[in-house]
């Protein structure tokens, strides 16, 4: 029995190994998918798109028959949209293996339209070469809107109108922002539904396709350890934090218009929190899921000035090496009062999670990058060993952190005698290190999310009620920081971020992790 409980600690090859899209029937054989790229000369389709695409191939997760499309007012040809994404594909899968066949085969499946974003000669004419491609099949279309928000609605009106699929499914994936507030949220989603049906949007979020947000709900509702405890009775406060080394670098102009509140909370952050906190969905249907998203996050009390920090990175020098402050991007204001962090204590009345403070945080310019969930759990009523822990109890709690990036890991603080015949604890971790444990690398969460659109999985996609719902919890606080002009804290580059940040943690008898 030991060599086994051994054997089972041994690292786990391919668990998180997805099965391949199933071909059956003679319909689905004859089916293909055509992914058109639009705005494929930009950042995110060179940096994200066209390696996750890649990647899906040279794991034969992509359909049989599948054809990529780059498209994009800038003029290239087939080759040079093949030689432009050719720089960011990379063998992710095995750094040792030479995958080049692969890589020229999966390029050759790759074509380049030139056209304007609202132009409908421009969609008839990617309609006949997408025909071409198709070769008669049944064509499923898919267009990735890899472009600023403002031309969202001129390339869907004309993608639906021109180059929808006449016969099979046309879906749309749709980037961030999805709007700055309730009411250009709403009117965005106005705008898309007048061209498609709801179940054809497709609003990425992409942490939600990171591997250790997906696992957030294995691992509370398969665990007997963990899903009783989730609740107000032991749980004492929850931080979701955000931190990047690194400035707006190159994106400045869209953050300036946007700030870190609009860019990671009300997205990114806001998303894993309501995954954490929902109730026990009916199912791992995507409604079911979704339903309980809405609710958890229309039972969120409204966001007050006085629970939010706002910080914004300034330059400095250290060691010779000058930093530079965040109004030093050209592309920003000189007076901007745009935050580059925040920090809010929100709260959900509801039975469950009634009076406990969940901490966001989230920042550029810091001095680490991490993205974590951490969980402290209360005190142990009536605690025989609380006077190893002084005065400093809060040394004697639980608290699980689960370490979205890097490294990923989810580990569990837990007291533990220092062995030896005297008595004295230690605060001991319980440690699944991903790395250790999973030596497989874990798929790019674009990966994730482009293989569930294909296949029409919704769950890790963005209903425009969860949308709405997101908003309106920050649309007051955003209007009222905008309106009354609130200064955002200056703090180092490469610093822990703004003191008031403690000040807030601390109102809530918070220390943060
Ligand atoms: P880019 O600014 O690089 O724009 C993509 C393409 O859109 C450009 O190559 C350009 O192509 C076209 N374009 C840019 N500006 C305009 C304009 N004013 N009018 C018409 N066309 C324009 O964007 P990204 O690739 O960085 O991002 C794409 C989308 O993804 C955006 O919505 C962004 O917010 C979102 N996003 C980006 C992330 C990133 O890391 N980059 C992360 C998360 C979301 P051409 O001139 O050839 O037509
Ligand atoms: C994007 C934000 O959504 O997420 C960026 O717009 C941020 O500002 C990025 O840098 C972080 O994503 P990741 O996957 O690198 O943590």
């Amino acid at each position: 029995p030991l060599q086994d409980s051994l054997a089972a600690e041994e690292p786990v090859e391919n668990q998180n190994k997805v099965l391949p899209i199933s071909i059956s029937g003679p319909e689905k054989k004859e089916a293909t998918v055509s992914i058109t790229v639009v705005g494929a000369s930009g950042d995110l389709a060179k940096k994200k798109i066209f390696p996750a695409l890649f990647a899906l191939y040279y794991e034969d997760f992509l359909p049989e028959h599948f054809t990529i499309f780059g498209y994009a007012r800038s003029k290239l040809t087939d080759e040079e949209l093949r030689d432009m994404i050719s720089m960011t594909l990379t063998c992710r899968i095995d750094q040792r293996e030479n995958c080049s066949d692969k890589m020229e085969r999966f390029l050759q499946r790759c074509f380049y339209h030139s056209g304007q974003y609202g132009s409908e000669e421009s969609f008839q004419e990617l309609d006949k070469r997408l025909k071409e491609k198709e070769a008669g099949r049944l064509p499923n279309r898919l267009f990735y809107l890899s472009v600023p928000p403002n031309i969202f609605v001129d390339v869907v009106r004309c993608a639906s109108r021109y180059a929808s699929s006449p016969t099979g499914w046309t879906r749309v994936i749709v980037e961030k922002p999805f709007g700055r507030d309730s009411e250009s949220s709403r009117e965005l989603t106005r705008c898309l539904k007048q061209y498609l049906a709801e179940d054809q949007i497709f609003r990425i979020d992409h942490y939600l396709g990171k591997e250790l947000v997906e696992n957030l709900s294995v691992l509370r509702f398969s665990n007997l350890v963990f899903e009783p405890l989730w609740s107000r009775q032991y749980i004492r406060n929850v931080q979701l934090i955000f931190s990047e080394d690194f400035g707006t670098e190159g994106r400045g102009g869209y953050f300036d218009s946007y700030g870190i509140i609009r860019d990671i909370m009300q997205n990114h952050l806001l998303q894993i929190l309501a995954l954490f906190a929902m109730e026990t969905p009916v199912s791992l249907d995507a409604e079911d899921i979704r339903n309980e998203k809405v609710k958890v996050l229309r039972s969120m009390r409204n966001l007050e000035l006085d629970d939010v920090v706002v910080g914004q990175y300034k330059g400095h020098t250290k060691g010779g090496t000058t930093y530079p402050s965040y109004t030093d991007d050209p592309t920003v204001k000189k007076n901007s009062l745009t935050p580059t962090f925040a920090a809010a204590a929100i709260f959900i009345d509801n039975a469950r999670w009634d009076g406990v403070p969940f901490l966001m945080k989230a920042g550029k310019a810091l001095h680490t990058r991490r993205a974590e969930i951490r969980v402290q759990f209360r005190h142990v009523p009536g605690n025989l060993y609380k006077c190893n822990f002084g005065s400093d109890l809060d040394k004697a709690t639980n608290e699980l952190v689960i370490r979205v990036q890097p490294d990923e890991a989810i580990y569990l603080k837990i007291n533990n005698k220092v062995p030896g015949l005297g008595m004295r604890l230690d605060c001991s971790t319980l440690n699944l290190l991903y790395s250790s444990r999973y030596p497989s690398e874990i798929p790019d969460a674009y990966e994730r999310l482009l293989l569930d659109a294909i296949e029409g999985e919704r769950r890790l996609f963005i209903r425009s009620d969860e949308l709405e719902a997101a908003w309106s919890l920050f649309t007051p606080l955003l209007k009222e920081l905008e309106s009354k002009k609130i200064a955002p804290e200056l703090y180092p580059f490469g610093s822990r971020g703004p003191v008031g940040a403690h000040y807030l943690a601390a109102k809530h008898n918070v220390r943060w992790g």
